[in-house]
């Protein structure tokens, strides 16, 4: 990896994954591909930025030649519970973009990191302890286009030899940037309701459990496939990878041993929880731990330190 692009820098995963590869890799070889969104002061001044949209392949051509690129972050994306409101958009973006990254990433021989999710999954997922290999078939548009971007990219590996890798994240738990329309959402939005008001309700319908995940283990884990002995991987794309599995009562009660006057009150959407039905409770991810050394830093405990200092000092309110 020397020249790369991100693609949808400034979403949830983008604008931390664009920074920590500016921190290695130096920050002129990292181009922050972004589309209508604004981006922060800090993606803009600390590096090469682009108006790149996955849909737009003349465009994606351009910005490939321009910087010699040879590895593309595709993380452009519309979340779970937003593609349903819009499953044309979601399509868009989600097969035709992927398709145009992978035919130029073939074109200039570059690599491509392609993120699939726990959404890959469907009601006929096992969904205890979900296997690496097992059915797949999800029943939500989110679902459909990270299946087909998983299969596209095995197949363009295998026809064409794009070094094509990627992983299936559960939900991501972050403090920088807030995720959009998904249904792993609750899990951040909890932190910071319990900073402002000490006191959350909650989207996501009692006792269902989803995996989850630390930012920081999401940028590593990205990073390490990416990095990874290709003659190790047996799979190269869609690696189940997760590092805590919770329900909303759990979490809550992490919370709780710091701030013991939060509570949390339920109020449960019934798309959401639909969705939700639909997914792992938790996955099996020993394929990954295996293949390229996978072994996330951070559990419940760690994480929910870190986001309420993190988010308590970004909000100026103490707890
Ligand atoms: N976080 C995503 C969502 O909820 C799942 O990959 O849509």
């Amino acid at each position: 990896m020397k020249n790369i692009l991100i693609i949808g820098s400034v979403g949830q995963i983008g604008s931390e994954l664009t920074m920590e590869l500016r921190r290695r890799y130096g920050n002129d070889n990292v181009v922050a591909g972004f589309r209508s969104t604004q981006p922060s002061e800090e993606l803009a001044n600390s590096g090469p930025l682009e108006r790149v949209d996955a849909t737009d392949v003349e465009r994606l051509n351009e910005v490939v030649k321009k910087y010699n690129i040879d590895t593309i972050y595709n993380l452009a994306a519309l979340l779970s519970a937003v593609a349903e409101e819009k499953p044309q958009a979601a399509w868009n973006v989600g097969v035709n973009g992927v398709y145009n990254v992978l035919e130029v990433a073939r074109e200039h021989n570059c690599a491509v990191f392609f993120p699939s999710s726990i959404g890959a999954f469907g009601p006929s997922t096992p969904l205890d302890n979900t296997p690496q290999d097992t059915i797949q078939r999800p029943n939500t548009m989110y679902g459909v286009t990270k299946v087909t971007g998983e299969l596209l990219s095995d197949y363009y590996f295998k026809r064409f030899g794009v070094d094509t890798r990627g992983l299936r994240y559960p939900g991501i738990i972050s403090n920088v940037t807030l995720p959009g329309g998904g249904t792993t959402d609750y899990a951040v939005e909890i932190f910071y309701e319990a900073i402002r008001n000490k006191k959350y309700i909650c989207p996501m319908a009692a006792g269902t459990f989803l995996d989850m995940m630390y930012m920081p283990d999401a940028l590593d884990a990205a990073i390490d496939l990416m990095e990874a002995d290709p003659s190790k991987l047996k799979h190269r794309n869609a690696f189940n990878v997760t590092a805590m599995s919770f329900d909303p009562e759990i979490i809550s009660n992490e919370i709780k041993k710091h701030i013991p006057e939060f509570i949390m009150e339920y109020d449960a959407d019934p798309r959401k929880k639909a969705i939700a039905d639909t997914w792992p409770n938790s996955m099996d991810d020993s394929c990954a731990r295996e293949e390229w050394g996978w072994n996330p830093k951070y559990k419940l405990g760690e994480m929910t330190e870190d986001m309420l200092k993190e988010i308590s000092k970004k909000l100026g309110i103490g707890y």
